[in-house]
């Protein structure tokens, strides 16, 4: 018997069965257990209006293929639609905005590609898109600087620089803003938040290494 077989999933109830683990020895090398879906929603259901709200952020640091990510993102997709889903055009900026929301940190090259995947394969199915669409193009520029495969302990990327992600803004009426921060940088505004230095954030610490223009999907997907 494969090692891989050899793992139950986690079950509630009769619910359909879920790969949690990939090898025993990925257990054993990095803790690679997921958490199964069910899980997933009591936790969120904690921080419920958080999780609901289009434009709130989440970092997962350790994040797998994306659990809690896609969770969340169906969540706020769910908000999008009730509050945008009348205007085409709204509602497919603000869907875009949902994900642009969404931060990972996964230490294992194929976890990377898995959660950017499920990530891109929930935006898409909301907005319908067919796989030619620019959005597409857009969604996938915003997974991979938003889903960084690198070590969230040592805030570095497989190259050994730091983790950088970009902070996405919606301005209204089509229009986005980036700026791109060092993931290091931003923990450490969260430190002295609340403290004397907090006065010099935003000069000194909470510097962007890239402003860039505002962009429209289009030049996003460029
Ligand atoms: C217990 S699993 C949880 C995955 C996901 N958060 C979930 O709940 O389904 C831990 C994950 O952390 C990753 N990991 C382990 N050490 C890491 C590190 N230093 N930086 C980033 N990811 C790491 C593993 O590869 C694994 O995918």
């Amino acid at each position: 018997m494969a090692a891989e077989d050899d793992v139950m999933p986690v079950l509630k109830g009769v619910a359909a069965p879920e790969s949690l683990v990939k090898s025993r020895q990925r257990v054993s090398d990095h803790g690679e257990v997921f958490t199964p879906v069910w899980m997933v929603e009591d936790m969120l259901d904690l921080v419920k209006d958080e999780s609901e709200r289009i434009d709130s952020r989440f970092l997962e640091p350790s994040c797998g293929s994306g659990n809690f990510l896609k969770s969340v993102l169906k969540r706020k997709l769910a908000t999008v639609h009730q509050k945008y889903g009348k205007s085409d055009f709204e509602k497919r900026h603000q869907a875009l905005f949902s994900l642009m929301c969404l931060y990972g940190i996964e230490l294992l090259a194929d976890n990377v590609v898995e959660c950017r995947q499920n990530l891109l394969d929930e935006i898409l199915g909301f907005l319908g898109t067919s796989p030619d669409d620019e959005w597409i193009a857009a969604a996938r520029v915003v997974v991979e600087a938003n889903i960084a495969h690198g070590d969230a302990l040592a805030m570095t990327n497989p190259e050994g620089e730091p983790i950088v992600f970009p902070e996405w803004g919606y301005l209204g009426v089509g229009k986005f803003q980036r700026r791109d921060f060092q993931f290091e940088n931003l923990t450490e505004r969260s430190s002295i938040k609340g403290t004397l230095f907090e006065m010099l954030e935003e000069h000194e610490v909470f510097r962007p290494l890239r402003t860039y223009p505002v962009m429209s999907i289009k030049e996003i997907a460029s």
